[in-house]
């Protein structure tokens, strides 16, 4: 090659590089000039990295999120504002087309996010964590035993089971019982015995409360810290599940060989897919757990809060009562509820959803934006955290009229969707809002048809914690010596 040719070859090499070089200038400078036309929602992000989280737990601790964080948000800034809430950049979205566009593009737009600590204790392969077709095949698995086929069957057990119950803590002679923490092992026995058919031992609900406790502690494994209590109380829950779900595989692959049936309970389900290959061991522990969180708490605070409206609203108390009794009147002494039964007790569900409407058991959660994403005229850029809240229309009298006070009546006629959103929407809709409907139906018909109550503090404070609420005990009195009305 001549000196001319190599340095022609080299000149043109030279181009070619500069002209790539402009050209990924040029893209970058038009992407930035993009990303800065980008207008974000209005909002303060408070300090660096903590932002306004410290305002926000306040609240929440208070059980003023609504009146104290989010309110006085809306007035500054409209229905859509960004914050930073534990070291996101987060843009909290607030009324019914919001919840319809946020929780209906799950997967699309936006993939639902929990904190590092739930992930851990709950499990990386729990439902929650799952996306896409990972999600809808686990999703069918728990859907089929918690629809209301599957549930139909499991009425006598919940009612056997709550009578039991009633029988061992609420027929002991004492004047006054805890209603919370009483329920709290109710919903703890239904989940684990009814639904997935795994018996109840000493000090199981003990090491999945401490579980609980970590689930939004900081995550540093320090020992002694919540955490790592926490962990070492998920390790123990694993083994002991791990041992039940290798005997149920032997059992149900012994029983397969003799040419038996499938059990329909829930436990069979997710053994049987992992049988076939579907899901694996840890897929079966990681949803066992999660189910058993995603229910007794909840359950019971929806229950709690039931009876404190029921007392501080004597008539609507009368009301109820009279359904239940209607409903009592038409059965033999020894005949129990049956799902047709359940299914009669519209006012009571009323009365269940307005107490849900007032304190939600969960009160919204976090979503991370999976591209940028234009809503109501912003742009919330990718991997921005979204906050839905249940607040964010419950306390709306744009959806409900005089939004504070307690009017069971206003389900009487439907409710504008993604409205009312105890149980969230979309495709992450509560698997287990029917069970949860019908332990709180069950559980309302045989307190109120058996025993004389009130409540010691109709009016306790409510702590939160910081998803989900709490309640210290809500104490139940029975005014008459012999609780046993029947
Ligand atoms: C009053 C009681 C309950 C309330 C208020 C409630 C509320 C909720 C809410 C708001 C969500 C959606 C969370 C999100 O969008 O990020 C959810 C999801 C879920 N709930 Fe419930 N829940 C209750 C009872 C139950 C029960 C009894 C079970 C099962 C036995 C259950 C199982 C689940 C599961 C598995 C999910 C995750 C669904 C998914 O990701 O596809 N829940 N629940």
């Amino acid at each position: 090659m001549s000196l001319s040719m190599a340095i022609d070859m080299f000149s043109l090499s030279l181009s070619v590089l500069i002209a790539i070089t402009l050209a990924l200038l040029l893209a970058n400078y038009k992407s930035s000039i993009s990303k800065n036309k980008k207008k974000l929602p209005p909002g303060q992000m408070g300090l660096p990295w903590i932002g306004e989280t410290i305002d926000f737990i306040k609240a929440q601790k208070k059980n003023r999120l609504y009146e104290d964080f989010i309110q006085a948000r809306i007035q500054k800034h409209g229905k859509t504002f960004k914050t930073r809430l534990m070291g996101y950049p987060t843009v909290v979205v607030n009324g019914a087309e919001a919840n319809k566009f946020f929780l209906s593009n799950e997967f699309k737009l936006v993939v639902s996010s929990w904190p590092s600590s739930s992930v851990q204790l709950m499990g990386e392969n729990s439902i929650m964590e799952k996306q896409g077709d990972a999600h809808r095949c686990l999703r069918g698995i728990v859907a089929t035993s918690l629809s209301s086929s599957g549930l139909e069957g499991l009425v006598p057990r919940i009612c056997q089971t709550i009578g039991t119950h009633l029988e061992k803590y609420w027929n002991g002679g004492e004047k006054v019982i805890s209603l919370y923490s009483l329920t709290k092992v109710l919903t703890f026995t239904i989940v684990l015995e009814c639904l997935l058919g795994i018996e109840v031992k000493p000090g199981m609900l003990d090491l999945f409360e401490r579980v609980l406790e970590g689930v939004f502690a900081t995550p540093v494994n320090f020992p002694g810290s919540k955490f790592s209590r926490a962990k070492s109380a998920r390790k123990e829950i694993e083994n002991v599940l791990v041992d039940i779900i290798r005997r149920k595989r032997k059992e149900m692959e012994k029983r397969k060989e003799k040419g038996g049936e499938e059990e329909g309970i829930l436990l069979s389900r997710l053994v049987g897919a992992l049988i076939r290959g579907e899901i694996s061991e840890v897929e079966v522990v990681d949803n066992v757990v999660l189910l058993v969180f995603a229910a007794h708490d909840t359950t019971s605070f929806a229950i709690a809060m039931t009876f404190r409206m029921l007392a501080n609203h004597p008539n609507c108390c009368s009301v109820l009562e009279k359904e239940h009794n209607d409903i009592l009147s038409c059965k033999g002494p020894e005949e129990t509820l049956t799902y047709e039964d359940t299914k009669k007790m519209n006012y009571t569900w009323q009365v269940a959803r307005e107490s849900m409407r007032i304190f939600p058991p969960i009160f919204g959660s976090f979503r991370k934006a999976i591209d940028d994403i234009e809503y109501d005229g912003y742009t919330i850029p990718k991997g921005w955290k979204v906050l839905w809240t249940a607040y964010g229309t419950h306390y709306d009298e744009e959806y409900f009229e005089d939004p504070l006070s307690f009017n069971p009546d206003r389900f009487e006629d439907p409710i504008q969707p993604y409205a009312f959103v105890p149980f969230g929407g979309g495709p992450r809709l509560c698997a287990g809002y029917q069970l949860a409907k019908l332990n709180i139906l069950i559980f309302v018909h045989y307190v109120v048809t058996r025993y004389n109550w009130s409540l010691v503090s109709p009016d306790e404070p409510i702590t939160i914690d910081p998803f989900h609420s709490l309640l210290k005990e809500c104490p139940l009195e029975f005014p008459q010596s012999c609780h046993d009305t029947m």
